[in-house]
């Protein structure tokens, strides 16, 4: 029949447009994308001396428990793939020790604090996905300790694949929705000085230095956030008008500790990190609690 041999060939050139247009609109992803993550940083890096005594170390491996380092890079910092989907792509937290496949050796110092601080690479461009954002403010004192301890990791042989960014991961980036993707492009000044000081005891102001590691998931005023990422549990509100503010200061410090809210609830380590925040001190946990509740 003439009339539906017309529709049929209407109908594939409609499809045939359609599929062009798409086309198009993911090329100009993948080229903006690509534009974006070749950008060079110049950040400048003073020396630091790096200390090796054990105190300094001990204190080195608290701040690497702390800010959940090893959800990334593996328990043993060997590396650690934490997303493979066809989607949105292969990403692993490399080998940081100096074993085969590792990174260790061919760092120096300089190196060590650019892509932890900074979130840049030797050439100058973003590193993908590690936090360095939520980095940048550590103090010097912490960060060469941090990178000390770093340097006496013992060597694991293992070597992972390069990551891969995969179509739905570039279109989440281009559209605002996941500008994690590049850590470097969120600092906004990475030659800016550091805002804290070095705390001791329980204080707010500590609390407020360790809870800019929350503020990526429980947003920048605490009071939860849904980042609209498939797969990524929406946060929830732990300041004076959540959950928090109905408990004590004891019942805070179990939650973080066990994963076990008040309420009964067993949170999950995947969606809130807790065998991180299990790590905290005392003083840690308190300094944090009080910040929290500051907020109404
Ligand atoms: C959310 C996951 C994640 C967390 C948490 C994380 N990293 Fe990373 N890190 C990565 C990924 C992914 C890369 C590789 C980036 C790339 O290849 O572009 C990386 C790269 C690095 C590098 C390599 C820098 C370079 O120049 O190549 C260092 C060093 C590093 N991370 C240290 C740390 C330390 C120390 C911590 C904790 C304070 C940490 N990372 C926490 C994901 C993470
Ligand atoms: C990787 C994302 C992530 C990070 C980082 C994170 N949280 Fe959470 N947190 C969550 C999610 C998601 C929930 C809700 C889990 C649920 O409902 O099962 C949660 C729940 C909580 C709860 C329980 C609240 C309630 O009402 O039961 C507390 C308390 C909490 N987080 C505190 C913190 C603190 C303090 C930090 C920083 C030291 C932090 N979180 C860092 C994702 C995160």
């Amino acid at each position: 029949m003439e009339i539906f041999k017309k529709i049929g060939t209407w109908t594939l050139r409609i499809l045939g447009a359609l599929l062009f247009i798409l086309l198009m609109a993911y090329g100009i992803i993948y080229y903006k994308t690509k534009q974006r993550l070749n950008k060079v940083y110049q950040v400048n890096i003073p020396n630091q001396q790096i200390p090796t005594d054990s105190a300094s170390l001990a204190s080195g491996k608290h701040i690497l428990d702390t800010r959940g380092c090893v959800d990334c890079h593996g328990p043993d910092l060997g590396g650690k793939v934490f997303l493979d989907d066809p989607a949105l792509g292969f990403i692993a937290g490399p080998n940081l020790t100096g074993g085969k496949g590792g990174l260790g050796r061919s760092l120096t110092a300089h190196d060590w604090i650019r892509g932890i601080k900074h979130g840049v690479d030797k050439a100058g461009k973003t590193l993908l996905i590690m936090p360095s954002h939520e980095f940048f403010h550590l103090t010097n004192k912490d960060l060469t300790y941090l990178v000390g301890y770093l340097q006496t990791l013992p060597p694991v042989d293992r070597e992972l694949p390069k990551s891969t960014l995969g179509p739905m991961l570039r279109i989440l980036y281009q559209v605002g929705k996941f500008p994690n993707l590049a850590p470097a492009e969120l600092i906004k000044d990475h030659n800016a000085p550091v805002s804290f000081a070095q705390q001791t005891g329980v204080s707010k102001e500590k609390g407020k230095y360790l809870a800019v590691n929350c503020q990526g998931c429980h947003g920048d005023n605490f009071k939860g956030r849904d980042l609209g990422i498939p797969g990524i549990k929406p946060s929830v509100d732990i300041t004076a008008t959540g959950n928090p503010g109905k408990w004590t200061e004891a019942e805070f410090m179990t939650t973080l500790r066990t994963g076990r809210t008040p309420e009964g609830k067993q949170l999950n380590q995947k969606d809130m990190p807790w065998n991180v925040t299990a790590q905290f001190t005392d003083e840690e946990l308190k300094s944090v609690y009080a910040y929290l509740l500051s907020f109404q």
